[in-house]
């Protein structure tokens, strides 16, 4: 049986860090830092992920605001509300939450956060800074599993590392982050042919396709470290991952549960980001 990778407890170990580090910068500055976040419509994971977001900002000592718009709401009423947080001195995040309802273009409003509070890393200058190696803002779920891999004492250098999924939320961020780390890297998709053979080369596999049960025991290497990002329900409407969890961790020498591995992480690191945007503006000022 495979070592189960916690991402419930090392993400508490980092929020716990941010906590002091933020109780430090309110002494020094007198400025909490604040995150907006922004929710159209009524989809319920976006609900659920909202919420867990505002729970995190009250445990590090953040503000946090929530400005939840109707499912009609329209481009122009979304960007005019971007346009007002970004000149707002108390915010210094703001996210939107994703997917957004079909009359408004994603790409439009996310380039017109400014790119200083785009704690999700997903306006194109700081998708371009990624590209470069610099890190201003670091992809929230991507660095997260970074951070599991680090704290389990997993390094990618010279490893054979194979990303399943290539969304600019996680598939191609999580390339880049790996191959900064030295990692020899393969994005594989739905086009991809002969998918099981590639995944079997993986030392480290990262599942993020958004299927259920996708990846299946016959696709994963033994001994391979196996991350699993995705979020779905199964044919019973139990929370699973893209990876058949049970035949895989026998395989696996490292495996990520769904809940309680990745998805802790990503609002972790969206803590570190929105400090690291409050220390970054206070600095301006
Ligand atoms: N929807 C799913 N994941 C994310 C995320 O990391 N950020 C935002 N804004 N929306 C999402």
């Amino acid at each position: 049986m495979a070592q189960l990778i916690d991402g419930k407890g090392i993400s508490a170990q980092v929020k716990e860090r941010i906590r002091q580090e933020t109780a430090e910068f309110v002494k020094q500055t007198g400025i909490t830092p604040g995150l907006a976040v922004v929710i159209v419509g009524n989809n319920s994971a976006s609900r659920v992920y909202v919420n867990n977001k505002k729970k995190a900002c009250e445990a590090v000592g953040f503000r946090s605001e929530e400005y939840a718009l109707p499912e009609e709401t329209t481009q122009q009423e979304l960007l005019d509300l971007v346009d007002k947080l970004n000149r707002d001195e108390a915010i210094h995040g703001i996210l939107v939450q994703l997917p957004l309802p079909k009359q408004i273009s994603e790409d439009r409003v996310i380039e017109a956060i400014s790119p200083d509070k785009d704690v999700d890393a997903f306006h194109a200058s700081n998708v371009g800074k990624i590209m470069q190696g610099e890190y201003r803002f670091l992809p929230c779920t991507p660095a997260g599993v970074m951070e599991l891999l680090h704290a389990s004492g997993i390094s990618p250098a010279g490893k054979e590392c194979v990303v399943v999924g290539r969304s600019n939320i996680v598939g191609k961020p999580m390339a880049m982050l790996l191959l900064h780390e030295n990692g020899t890297v393969t994005i594989c998709h739905s086009r991809t042919k002969e998918l099981a053979e590639v995944t079997r080369r993986a030392e480290i596999l990262v599942a993020a396709v958004g299927k259920a049960k996708f990846i299946t025991a016959d696709m994963v290497r033994p001994g391979a470290v196996v991350i699993d990002v995705g979020m779905n329900r199964d044919e019973n409407g139990k929370l699973c991952g893209d990876v058949d969890f049970d035949p895989v961790a026998e395989v696996a020498s490292a495996i990520t549960p769904v809940p309680g591995g990745v998805g802790p992480m990503t609002i972790a690191m969206l803590m570190q980001n929105t400090l690291t945007a409050a220390k970054a503006q206070a600095e301006c000022r």
